[in-house]
């Protein structure tokens, strides 16, 4: 082998790049050998293609197009028996018929080889991603190398149309998005409680009445009311055709999700013959319904579309044939519009209350001698699986339907954690995985969120973090997973504005956990490539999140027990942190311009409300954050647990409990409590010396629809020597207050001294029937200790 002497060049080039700045592409392909020298685009491109012409014809189409609109580059067919500046070739490659492309570019232009037309079309999604973000006249390209192929086949994103309505123009949009990240499925949520979204032309009231609302609660549920605007809309089967061909020009798949048998209020609202009981009238509660809904539930128009959100009783009746004709005759009318090989049916969250009392459904368990209503909804699957395999397709729904026996073909998309898609894959089902933790983009991506989310909290680097193998799964059963996808269910998404602020960054995150090897995600990579794709989001004039430049501020221990430390960090670096300590009056008056210099973690000993900004010549360049501190006798001093938290919710420790900060947000600041699966809390605070106290208060937070529980009881104790525990007996318990999420349960008692003090927390003990998670353990969170 001769090494000529501008191969050492590029070697070394190649090697001192690793470790610096990397190439501004997401998802970071599989190989990248960057050489020295770059590529100047001309006002006029040559292209050939040794593509079959059908084949090519949606790349050539892609690049053409978007070469002209961003860099206003003509691209022409070269003329034959001349070199062409851009040639795609097709050609094997070594990835034993999986789809993948090499990309060179060097002086003689730019070459694609890929062994598919989709192949190529990523290949021209990473070139279009080497050229400059400004676009305008620097249209340079560094030399480069690159192979590249996907991880996973599955690459999802969904999109949630039933609680919010978004037009053609968006969700065309959001398939550019998706493209872009090489993303090859859009997973499309038309149906839902609160409206019915796909024209239906045998079953027309579907959208003329089953498409509106007559309002919507105000706020985060359950609301302040409702705002009494009708809401609706829906798309016809030409736009859905035009949508479907829109993204198959960009290669990616549109999954339909028609909702069964729950979330069917909109349908029922339509047709309430599809209920087990026609003559009910929709729940809506008083506090939540429309006046107009009042107004015609009084005039005989009982069923209603959902204006509110959650989960509800009043399902499709399984007992009833004429549902499972209506279901078919939908799927018919569906399926001519959708080519994919999958149909997505929901099955999630479908409460067997109506079920348990209809004839009709209790009949049908007779008849079929099912045991419970769980085999009943297996049943009601597996019929219409057994329908849609007769059409071709492939049934996908959530994880519930592993409850009472998976259906012979199906998917299964594993929402509630990862469990449901490890059985699932045990079983050698096919698997997607969307886990809430971390994919679920309706949380929040931000511990400083000042709109209205759905809760949970997940930030950029968990997405980033997520793998979607769990290591439950030996190699044979991870072969069953498919991939992944984010779910952006709308609830608290009124706009497409915020739809973009909850996706962005997080799918550009994502994109790299489904495309790249594992071995490669490197998130400092991330992180630098970051900034580039910031500058894209605003080209295309995209709302997105600025959480990952939030100040991060934690709380520590000093060290010797004497208060707590205010600790403040920035991803951005030029940037001045500004902080004021504010003890009264309104913090919105505050002043940041006179506030000090943040240097190192500032020392509190009492109570008072910090604040803090990133600033740049005096101008704000973050949100500010907040913290108010409470301070009492037992903030910063040493505190021990009998025994630990779960690892799911460790918050800083057992420090948590008497950090002085007390949740004010629910679960987005997850991390401020300690959470016990099953347990109980049992803490002892050494308070440094004999201190005269007569309350002391314990903090938990309850939200059981979480599976969070308040405590059974609660046993409070003190010491002089932190061996010997006396429990408090003579005191007077408060009681405790329902509807707050944060409870605070305390004991008064007459003055005395102590230098320890121990509280013991039980755990609630079993979720009872008829409660979500009923027969599992319950969390229990606890957030602060006080004494005093
Ligand atoms: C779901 O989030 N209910 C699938
Ligand atoms: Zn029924």
């Amino acid at each position: 082998m001769r090494l000529t002497i501008s191969f050492v060049i590029a070697l070394l080039a190649s090697i001192a790049i690793c470790g610096q700045q990397p190439l501004n592409l997401i998802p970071y392909p599989v190989k990248v050998e960057q050489l020295p020298g770059t590529y100047v685009m001309k006002n006029k491109m040559t292209f050939s293609s040794a593509f079959p012409a059908q084949e090519q014809s949606r790349v050539n189409a892609y690049l053409k197009d978007q070469l002209k609109k961003n860099y206003n580059i003509d691209m022409v067919e070269a003329v034959k028996g001349k070199p062409a500046d851009i040639i795609l070739f097709a050609r094997r490659m070594p990835t034993s018929g999986k789809i993948a492309y090499e990309l060179k570019v060097d002086k003689q232009g730019i070459r694609i080889d890929a062994n598919f037309d989709v192949a190529a079309f990523y290949a021209v999604q990473t070139l279009l991603q080497l050229l400059p973000v400004e676009g305008g006249v620097k249209r340079e390209i560094p030399y480069v190398t690159i192979f590249d192929q996907p991880r996973f086949d599955y690459r999802g994103m969904h999109l949630d149309v039933g609680r919010h309505f978004f037009p053609v123009a968006f969700i065309k949009r959001y398939i550019d998005y998706l493209a872009y990240h090489k993303f090859n499925t859009f997973h499309w949520h038309l149906t839902e409680d609160q409206g019915w979204r796909i024209e239906i032309k045998k079953y027309p009231k579907l959208t003329s009445i089953g498409g509106w609302r007559n309002g919507t609660i105000i706020g985060r549920y359950p609301g302040k009311g409702n705002d009494n605007i009708s809401y609706g809309g829906f798309y016809t089967q030409e736009e859905i055709k035009d949508v479907v061909k829109y993204a198959s020009d960009r290669f990616i798949e549109v999954i339909p999700e028609i909702e069964m048998p729950g979330h069917g209020s909109a349908a029922i609202a339509a047709y309430p013959w599809l209920s087990c009981f026609p003559k009910k009238p929709t729940a809506i509660p008083a506090n939540m319904i429309s006046t107009k809904s009042v107004e015609e539930q009084k005039n005989g128009r009982i069923k209603l579309v959902q204006e509110t959100w959650g989960v509800f009783d009043d399902v499709f009746c399984a007992g009833n044939d004429s549902t499972f004709l209506f279901l078919e005759n939908v799927i018919d009318e569906v399926i001519t519009l959708f080519p994919s090989n999958y149909f997505h049916l929901g099955a999630d969250e479908c409460p067997k209350t109506h079920w348990k009392q209809c004839p009709r459904c209790q009949q049908r368990m007779k008849e079929l001698k099912l045991k419970d209503e769980h085999e009943l909804q297996s049943w009601f699957v597996q019929r219409i699986e057994k329908y849609l395999n007769t059409k071709g397709k492939t049934l996908i729904g959530w994880d519930e339907i592993l409850e009472g026996g998976l259906a012979p073909n199906a998917v299964v998309m594993s929402w509630r954690g990862e469990a449901g898609g490890i059985e699932a894959a045990k079983q050698k089902h096919k698997v997607i995985m969307t886990p809430g933790n971390p994919v679920y983009f309706d949380h929040t991506q931000s511990l400083n969120e000042d709109s209205v989310t759905i809760g949970g909290y997940n930030p950029l680097e968990k997405v980033y973090a997520y793998e979607p193998v769990p290591k439950e799964l030996n190699e044979e059963q991870s072969k069953y997973v498919l991939g992944a996808q984010a779910n952006v269910w709308t609830e608290y998404m009124m706009n497409t504005r915020k739809v973009e602020y909850m996706i962005f960054p997080r799918m550009s995150a994502l994109s790299e956990v489904v495309w790249s090897p594992k071995e490669n995600r490197n998130w400092e990579s991330f992180e630098k490539r970051l900034p580039a794709q910031i500058k894209r989001y605003e080209k295309w004039k995209a709302n997105y999140s600025k959480a990952f430049f939030d100040l991060k501020a934690t709380t520590l221990p000093t060290g010797n027990f004497d208060g707590v430390l205010w600790k403040l960090e920035t991803k951005q670096p030029s940037t001045e942190i500004k902080y004021i300590e504010h003890f009264a009056g309104r913090p919105y008056e505050l002043k940041f311009t006179e506030g000090k210099k943040y240097t190192t973690p500032v020392p509190l000993s009492s109570t008072r409300l910090m604040a803090a900004i990133s600033m740049v010549n005096g101008n704000s360049v973050s949100n500010p954050v907040y913290q108010n501190f409470l301070f009492n006798k037992a903030t910063g001093k040493k505190i021990t647990l009998v025994n630990q938290p779960s690892t799911k919710y460790p918050g800083d420790g057992p420090f948590t409990l008497v950090n002085g900060v007390q949740n004010e947000k629910g679960l987005a600041r997850s991390k401020e409590f300690i959470g016990f699966e099953g347990t109980d809390c049992e803490a002892v605070i050494d308070l440094g010396k004999d201190e005269e106290i007569s309350v002391i208060r314990a903090y938990v937070f309850e939200q059981k629809a979480s599976w969070i529980y308040p405590p059974s009881s609660v046993l409070y104790y003190t010491s002089d020597d932190g061996i010997n525990f006396k429990q408090i007996t003579d005191g007077n318990y408060t009681a405790i207050v329902p509807n707050e999420p944060v409870r605070k349960m305390d004991i008064t008692f007459s003055k005395r001294k102590a230098k320890y003090v121990k509280v013991l927390i039980k755990n609630f003990g079993v979720i009872p029937d008829g409660m979500a998670g009923a027969g599992n353990k319950p969390w229990l969170f606890v957030d602060e200790i006080e004494v005093n």
